[in-house]
Order: C-alpha cells, then sequence, then structure tokens
C-alpha cells in the first residue's frame, strides 16, 4: 500500500472513502469532521442525534456525499472518550476504518490524523500510529489461496490530509517510521505464517539474509559445523532428531561502531516444537509453527532498526531448529553442554526453548552488550498466569525492566513483570548437571526464567515470554487472525527511545 501526507483541504479531496472521527460524547462535531458536518447539511449530527453513531472506540459509520464534496463516501470513526484517548486509540481507530474501507471496496482512503487536534498526541506520533493501524488491519497471508474471492481486494492508498503546512514535515516524518514498522511487522507476520515444511531452519536463515541484505545489516549464518566448533551443545542438542539441520543466524546494524551502545536481541526460533521424545498430544499441536515468532519478531525489528539507522550497535541471535522424535533424538536424562561450558541434564525434550535461548545467552557476552533482550514463545503457563494480554517480563535489571513497560503502553504491546526469586533456582537442581532444564508443574513460568537467568553472564538481561500473544484466533482490531507480529514494536519503540 502506498502511503502519502499531502496538505490541503478534506472538503477538496477525491477519494473513495474520506475518514474524519468523533470523541464519544460530542454532539456538535468541530475541527475537519465539523467542515464536512457543515458541507453535508449536517449530515454526521444527525447520526448522532438519531443515535446511530456515539463515537464509542472503533465504531464506524457511514456517508454519501452525493456531490457535496468530491470523496464518494465519508467514513465517520469513533475514537472512545476523549480522557481515555491514546496511541493505541489511534490504531484501533485507524484499523477500524480501514477495515470499513476494504469492506467497501475502497481503493482510495484518505484520512485525517486522529488525535493530532484536540486529541492532544504529538502529530508525529499521531501520524505513525495511523499509519501503523491502517496497514496492520489490512495484513493479508494469501500466499497459498489461489482462488480470488479468498484475497480481498485491498485499498491501493493511504493519504493523510493536513490542512496545517507548519504540522506537514511531522506528520511525514510519522509516516514514514509508521510504514516502516508495520512493514516489519509484516515481515514477521510472513514469517510466523509460514507452513513449518517451508519455514525450515535453513529456509528462515535464507530468509534472513535476504532482508539483511536487503537493509543493510551485517549477517552471519552459523550451520554444523560452526556450532559444532563453538560447542553450542544446546543448539545441536535439540536439533539432533531432526533432517532439517539447526541454523543459528546473527545480524549486526553499524558492526564494529565500538562508539556506540550494544544490545543484544535474542529470539527462540523453533520452526516446529512436536515435545521430541516427551512427544505433545497431537491435538492443536499445528499451532506449534508458531514456536519460532520470538525469533521472527527479532528479525522484524532489525529489519526496522536498520531502516530506521537507530545510532546503537544492535546484533541479533535467532536459532532456529526443529524439535523432532527420532531414533536420533535427543532425550530426557540426556546431559548437554552449552557454548560456555555450562551443563543441563534434560528432563523434558518439550522444555526445548530455554535450552537453544541458553546457548544465545551465552554466546551473547562476546558482545559485551550493555543490554540483552530475548522473546520467546517459552511456556504454556505465560497465557494460563497472564491471559493474552500481556508478555510475563523477567529481568534481572530493574532499570532495563523500567524501559520496556514504559513503552508498552505507547505500542498497546503490554508486558508484566514477574519475580525472579532465587528460591526458584530450587526446582532446577539436578544430580548430575548444573541445571535440569525442568521442575514439576509448580512454578513452570518462573522456573523457565530462573533456567535463562543461570546462562546470562553478568549483563543487564530482560526475558519476555510471549507464548499467548504470537497468535490470535478471533480478529481483534489491527490483529487479522493469524501471525500477530508482537514484540516487533516494542523492540523498536525500546530502541528509539533509548536512542534518542
Ligand atoms: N513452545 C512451548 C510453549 C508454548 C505452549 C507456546 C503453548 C505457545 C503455546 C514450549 O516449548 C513448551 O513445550 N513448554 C512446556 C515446558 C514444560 C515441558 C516444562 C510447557 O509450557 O508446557
Ligand atoms: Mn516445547
Ligand atoms: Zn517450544
Amino acid at each position: 500500500m502506498d502511503v502519502y501526507v499531502r496538505q490541503g483541504n478534506i472538503l477538496e479531496v477525491e477519494t473513495d472513502a474520506l475518514v474524519v472521527n468523533l470523541f464519544k460524547g460530542v454532539t456538535r462535531p468541530g475541527g475537519a469532521t465539523g467542515a464536512v458536518d457543515k458541507a453535508l447539511d449536517h449530515a454526521i449530527s444527525e447520526l448522532i442525534r438519531q443515535g446511530d453513531l456515539d463515537g464509542s472506540l472503533g465504531q464506524v459509520a457511514v456517508l454519501y456525499p452525493r456531490g457535496a464534496i468530491p470523496a464518494k463516501r465519508v467514513l465517520i470513526v469513533g475514537l472512545g472518550e476523549a480522557e481515555k484517548f491514546d496511541l493505541e486509540a489511534a490504531r484501533r481507530a485507524a484499523a477500524a476504518a480501514a477495515k470499513k474501507a476494504r469492506a467497501l471496496k475502497a481503493q482510495s482512503l484518505t484520512t485525517i490524523v486522529h488525535g493530532a487536534g484536540v486529541g492532544g498526541l504529538d502529530p508525529r506520533d499521531a501520524a505513525q500510529a495511523v499509519v501503523e493501524g491502517t496497514l496492520l488491519a489490512l495484513y493479508t497471508f494469501p500466499k497459498y489461496q489461489q482462488k480470488a474471492e479468498e484475497t480481498p481486494s485491498l485499498p491501493s492508498s493511504l493519504t493523510i490530509v493536513e490542512f496545517d503546512a507548519a504540522k506537514v514535515p511531522a506528520l511525514e516524518e510519522g509516516a514514514r517510521v509508521g510504514r516502516i514498522v508495520a512493514e516489519s511487522v509484516a515481515f514477521t507476520r510472513n514469517l510466523v505464517m509460514e507452513p513449518p515444511n517451508i519455514a525450515t531452519p535453513a529456509e528462515l536463515a535464507r530468509r534472513a539474509r535476504e532482508m539483511a541484505e536487503e537493509v543493510g545489516l551485517h549477517v552471519e549464518v552459523l550451520t554444523d559445523p560452526q556450532l559444532e566448533e563453538l560447542g553450542m551443545g544446546l543448539i545441536l542438542g535439540v536439533g539432533q532428531g531432526s533432517a532439517n539441520r539447526p541454523h543459528l543466524v546473527v545480524l549486526e546494524h553499524n558492526r564494529g561502531r565500538e562508539d556506540l551502545p550494544t544490545v543484544v536481541l535474542v529470539g527462540k526460533g523453533i520452526t516446529f516444537d512436536t515435545g521430541g521424545i516427551s512427544l505433545k498430544r497431537s491435538q492443536d499441536m499445528w499451532r506449534m509453527k508458531h514456536d519460532m515468532a520470538g525469533a521472527a519478531a527479532v528479525l522484524g525489528a532489525m529489519r526496522a532498526i536498520a531502516l530506521l539507522d537507530l545510532p546503537l550497535h544492535v546484533v541479533s541471535l535467532t536459532p532456529f531448529v526443529e524439535n523432532m522424535p527420532d531414533g536420533r533424538a535427543y532425550r530426557p536424562a540426556d546431559v548437554l553442554r552449552n557454548v560456555n561450558g555450562k551443563t543441563v541434564e534434560v528432563i523434558n525434550t518439550d522444555a526445548e526453548g530455554r535450552l537453544i535461548l541458553a546457548d544465545a545467552l551465552g554466546y551473547a557476552a562476546r558482545y559485551t552488550p550493555d543490554a540483552v533482550v530475548d522473546l520467546a514463545t517459552l511456556t504454556g503457563s505465560q497465557g494460563i498466569a497472564l491471559g493474552d494480554l500481556a508478555a510475563a517480563l523477567f529481568s534481572n535489571d530493574d532499570t532495563l525492566a523500567q524501559e520496556l513497560m514504559a513503552v508498552a503502553p505507547r505500542v498497546g504491546e503490554r508486558v508484566w513483570r514477574m519475580p525472579l526469586w532465587d528460591e526458584y533456582k530450587e526446582a532446577l537442581r539436578s544430580d548430575v548437571a548444573e541445571v535440569k532444564n525442568a521442575g514439576s508443574r509448580t512454578g513452570s513460568l518462573p522456573n523457565s526464567a530462573k533456567f535463562l537467568e543461570h546462562f546470562t553472564e553478568g549483563y543487564p538481561w530482560a526475558h519476555l515470554d510471549i507464548a499467548s500473544l504470537v497468535w490470535v484466533d478471533t480478529p481483534k482490531d489491527y490483529r487479522p487472525k493469524g501471525a500477530t507480529g508482537y514484540g516487533v514494536r516494542l523492540l523498536v519503540e525500546w530502541l528509539r527511545t533509548r536512542s534518542a
């Protein structure tokens, strides 16, 4: 979709769908909406008076100007209560309007920026949110569907119109960032949507390399010989049962710029999680194609970081591994050694994510990072604890945890901090190795984080268990059914704030 910002009068634009807005409880619209209302002989005020439109967030009413203004249709989108209005509301309002425009088969979509006027948002941020909400809501994955009716025709352009010329540069900047971010989320969603027979470790490494070369990231892909040479016994152990060999993708933004702060992003990239010898039940096992969503989010974030050219040295470590049962597969009771020589007793081969992360976290130390953040669909208990509303955040560093908690509401990707008390270690005590990879069901969520902490090497670190956030079964605001791309915007916003 093309995105434009234009200075002009909305009463003069030719478009298939013109989007204006309304806060809840407003009976006499002002601003741009007021101007359209007036031009349409107060048809918007009439909608309100008749009770057909009350400004609830995401509500959309449609009017046909019939020549009164050049726009073919006017979409009035509700912004909800003015006191509760924020960037996330702007994103959701834009999403609702975009989906309505698509349902009406509008090709050109023109909008004002929600919240940049009375809403009190920073115009740059508001424009970013409108572009993100629109592009994210219209995401589709038609790749494996041939029939035209299964792939809805999408609006082909989004134009932001602003009357005040002084605001236009800020809106242009916001639109540019919004587009980079939304397209990076789509990149992540595409990887997660791919079926596991296609998205093998080798193929994901190829896609990562292709993206890296496109946006100018340094790329290195480690396969069996290098993994063996380095002693990445946990990645190799988990991957032992699959003919699709492990690939560790290392991307680097601003490589060699040792003057810049260094951040390492780590993502769990299990391309399919059968559970291995500790086999999962067959019910819903197909979902485990999304067990690489942490790694996919990290790659999407790296794409945006490169395109935004953030003044930071950022490294990503994304191990791609398939967890399969096989005659050669690793087994419960095996003892494996990570890249730094730390040993693990495997109790359950289905607790595989923490194993591959333990190698990546160990390897991260070589970059002497100022911060390390990992994203992983690590446990079922994360969703039991928090539902699908927030990722579980664990951190050994209060400042880092605060930074992530502060940016989360701005992007609408909630996180909730959980404890890393030392006593959780007891559940992971092994009789033969330094730690075991699983305890009992009790404390499954904090235990998994405590396991990871054992493999960190003194750097500030945060772990985000995103298991319940990476996939939705029913469409929600700007998240169509399927992969959500959770984490991309959180990481990008965190690093944008950190580099500002
Ligand atoms: N990939 C799963 C976690 C998961 C479950 C993600 C459901 C998304 C939805 C992970 O590898 C796993 O199997 N975890 C086990 C750990 C247990 C064996 C200690 C779990 O949470 O049950
Ligand atoms: Mn598992
Ligand atoms: Zn898993």
